[in-house]
């Protein structure tokens, strides 16, 4: 099936590893954005639109079959691209990793028209398919631990800029994920080992470096606490903010899901956080297009509304699953 896509935010990294995915799976993109120049300069029919203004985002829409959004701060974009695209009729897919702005769209769309997956990406999206298909239909675990071995993480001006935004609106405090909620506190961070598998092997981690999968995953699975660990090296290149360099970091998400004493354990291996992010996004795009969702409407995490061993068997070519 070719579709009609939009993609907001198309200048930037993501948008532009998302618009490569789609037309590597024969659907037309529709390049959107804010400014004209630069969306002009990527060489197809641009369709600016800046977030604040609706008629605009309105006819930017025209013709699109769903729209993906990778415009991050999602504090700012996310609210206007989902009201317009409610009012086109079309789903909306995000990349965000903002925790506070995701927890903004799953709290006040639940009612949403069309179907609406925020954090559809390697943060908040991969995580939550994990431990959905690693808990094989239950819905109750005691401790879910995210690892994430990154071999660096040079961010994007988009990362760094949403994580500005959300450390504002958290007061600068950090989050966890215990007791079944969310919780602020001002802890230093512990570093630990993490035993990944071969061929990363044990690494040195900050534990408590929460991310979005903590939003995602208790939207579905009844969870008492969840750990999300980061490499250390990773933790200190997000923190001095170098420019993301040619060679992107290979990464491994261990998670490992306790209930009583039942230890499950998936990981998925792959490279480049921002690229694999695409065929995540394209393709819950392409199974909502398809009728492949569990949801029309409303608001869902990837583990909620796609078949999650499926949709991990879906990505083998980008990633590998043991
Ligand atoms: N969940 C995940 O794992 C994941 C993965 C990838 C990306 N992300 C998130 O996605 C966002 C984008 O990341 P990126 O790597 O693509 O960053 P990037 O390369 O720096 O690009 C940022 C994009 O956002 C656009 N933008 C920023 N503020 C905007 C605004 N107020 N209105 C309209 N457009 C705006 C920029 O447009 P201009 O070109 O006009 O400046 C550009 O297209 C970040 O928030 C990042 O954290 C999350």
């Amino acid at each position: 099936m070719s579709a009609t896509i939009a993609v907001y935010g198309a200048t930037g990294t993501t948008g532009r590893h998302v618009t490569t995915e789609l037309h590597r799976r024969g659907h037309t993109p529709l390049l959107l954005g804010r400014d004209h120049t630069r969306l002009t300069a990527l060489g197809e029919h641009p369709r600016p639109a800046a977030v604040d203004d609706p008629a605009a985002l309105d006819r930017a829409l025209h013709g699109a079959d769903a729209v993906i959004n990778t415009a991050g701060p999602f504090a700012t974009t996310a609210g206007p691209l989902i009201a317009a695209a409610q009012r086109a009729g079309i789903p909306y897919i995000d990349v965000a990793a903002e925790i506070e702005a995701n927890l903004d769209t799953f709290r006040q769309h639940t009612d949403s028209p069309t179907l609406i997956i925020p954090a559809m990406a390697f943060y908040g999206g991969l995580a939550d398919l994990l431990a959905t298909t690693a808990l094989d239909g239950d819905t109750h675990a005691d401790e879910i631990h995210i690892a994430y071995g990154l071999t660096s993480w040079h961010p994007t001006p988009g990362t760094l800029a949403a994580g500005a935004v959300s450390a504002q609106r958290r007061g600068g405090r950090r989050l966890r994920y215990t007791d079944g909620t969310l919780q602020h506190h001002d802890d230093t961070l512990p570093t630990v080992t993490w035993p990944f598998p071969h061929p990363l092997g044990p690494q040195k981690v900050l534990a408590g470096f929460t991310m979005a999968d903590v939003v995602t995953i208790p939207t579905h699975l009844q969870v008492r606490d969840i750990t999300t660990y980061m490499t250390t090296t990773a933790a200190t290149d997000l923190a001095n903010a170098g420019t993301r360099t040619q060679t992107p970091e290979t990464f491994t998400v261990d998670v490992q899901v306790r209930t009583g004493r039942t230890e499950r354990r998936i990981t998925a291996t792959g490279q480049d956080i921002y690229a694999i992010s695409a065929p995540l996004a394209v393709e819950a795009t392409d199974r909502i297009l398809t009728g492949r969702a569990h949801r029309t409407r409303g608001v869902a995490s990837a583990g909620t509304a796609f078949d999650a061993p499926d949709f991990l068997h879906a990505l083998h070519h980008h990633l590998t699953i043991s």
